[in-house]
């Protein structure tokens, strides 16, 4: 099938991929002309894994093309796909100027039937506004169907996310966006539910709502085992395996953080607010993972009670694994309490310290862990990249100027660090 997909960030550019991947011919369409270009030289902007390899190989066979121009997706396309960004303005709300300006620049060049499907995290009701804009610059009068399709696909595992999703969630209003749709998925093996639009808008907030929800019940409940003595992971484990419950997203740390979960939270706050609701649940669940951070930067300001002129060593720069995304990241706000502290900050992460350099230019970037450690007065780790798991912990043990280790993510067992003489402190044991 013929499908063109508007935006060339994370969901656009793997969502054009993996749809060229399982056969269909894809046209990408980003205004950044800088970005296109990269891409069409084989280049991907961000860090993403297989998703260079899956690019590489279908703008080779040609099922993949980009260009700036929406006009050619839209000619050329029945499916066309808005993947453009929906940041948030100051209120918490998203801006949706972006999707609402590719509806308008889809409509006055559609030339025949087309399917206009929301792929952004839009606010319920968004596919109404959508509806509109485009009914408003259809001047001659070419059918079309509106549809929402959210992605659930997480940064660092997104190409997985695509071909093995858990479900495929498809909002519609008529049967015939309905077949196509259903057309469009047929190569890939996954429960597709099929509702109305709304339902569809809502499921994306409600599900990211909900596992942010997930991650704060467990940092809430790591805090009860650090004052009872009690272990996060054995609790975790023994209330995970309730198959109501499940073992995923128990793990707890320095907090939630990335583009998703912080946005659309306060976005589903705002939407419900405005629908009438106090969504006070999800006002708590984003005031624990504000805490965390703080509480994990007093684990280190207890160690050392006067962090001025310390250096502190910071392993993990990125919100998780896997990626090199910092927005919003756990590391900046630990990173900024130590620093208004005095605190010297050296750090090292695989893949984000580029990015990072570009907001915290204060920091002394290191080429490896070791170099981290060296002469530092405690070692803290904010993001759990494999790597960070098999240190030579003799090497950094003599590395470091007091052998003070603070996990915010549970890598390394308490009774081995103590073993080896550190001074360690992780979250909820
Ligand atoms: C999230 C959702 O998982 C995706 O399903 C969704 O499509 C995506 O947002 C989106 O809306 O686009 P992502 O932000 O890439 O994906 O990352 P997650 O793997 O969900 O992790 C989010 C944060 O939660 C990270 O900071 C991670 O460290 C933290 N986390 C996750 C925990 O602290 N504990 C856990 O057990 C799991």
């Amino acid at each position: 099938m013929k499908i063109g997909v508007i935006g060339a960030g994370y969901v656009g550019l793997t969502t054009s991929a993996c749809f060229a991947h399982i056969g269909h011919s894809v046209i990408c369409v980003d205004n950044d002309e800088e970005k296109i270009r990269t891409l069409q030289n084989g280049k991907i902007p961000f860090y993403e894994p297989k998703l260079k390899h899956l690019v590489t190989k279908n703008v080779k066979s040609k099922r993949l093309k980009f260009t700036t121009k929406t006009i050619e997706a839209v000619k050329e396309s029945v499916i066309l796909f808005i993947a453009v960004s929906t940041p948030p303005k100051k209120t918490g709300k998203p801006n949706l100027s972006y999707v609402t300006n590719v509806a308008r620049e889809i409509s006055s060049t559609m030339n025949e039937y087309k399917i206009i499907v929301e792929k952004s995290t839009v606010p319920v009701k968004t596919g109404e506004k959508v509806k509109e804009t485009i009914n408003l610059y259809n001047k001659n009068n070419i059918p079309f169907d509106v549809a929402s399709n959210p992605e659930f696909l997480r940064e660092g595992s997104a190409v997985d996310d695509f071909l093995q999703p858990d479900r495929i969630v498809i909002g519609v209003e008529s049967k015939r966006a309905k077949d196509i749709l259903l057309e469009l998925y047929k190569p890939i093996n996954a429960p597709i539910l099929v509702t109305d639009i709304k339902s569809a808008e809502l499921i994306k907030h409600a599900s990211n709502a909900f596992l942010a929800m997930k991650i704060s019940f467990i940092n809430a409940i790591s805090v009860i085992c650090e004052m009872s003595g009690a272990s996060i992971e054995k609790v975790a484990r023994g209330i995970g395996l309730d198959k109501r419950i499940g073992l995923n997203f128990l793990n707890a740390g320095v907090g939630y953080g990335g583009f998703c979960f912080p946005k659309d939270l306060k976005a589903f706050i705002q939407i419900a607010a405005e629908l009438g609701y106090d969504f006070r649940l999800l006002k708590e669940v984003e005031r624990i993972n504000e805490e965390q951070k703080q509480r994990f930067f007093n684990k280190v300001a207890k160690l050392l009670p006067n962090l001025k002129n310390k250096q502190i060593g910071i392993l993990g720069l990125s919100f998780k694994p896997n990626t090199d995304d910092i927005r919003f990241a756990p590391s900046i706000d630990i990173i900024s309490r130590l620093q208004t502290a005095g605190a010297k900050i050296k750090a090292f992460d695989p893949y984000a310290m580029n990015n990072a350099k570009k907001i915290m230019p204060n920091i002394e970037y290191c080429k490896n862990p070791y170099q981290v450690a060296e002469n530092s007065d405690a070692l803290v780790i904010i993001t759990e990249w494999d790597d960070f798991k098999k240190l030579d912990l003799n090497k950094i043990k003599k590395l470091l100027k007091r052998p003070i280790v603070v996990d915010g993510r549970n890598i390394y067992d308490p009774k081995t660090m103590g073993k080896n003489g550190f001074i360690y402190q992780s979250i909820g044991r």
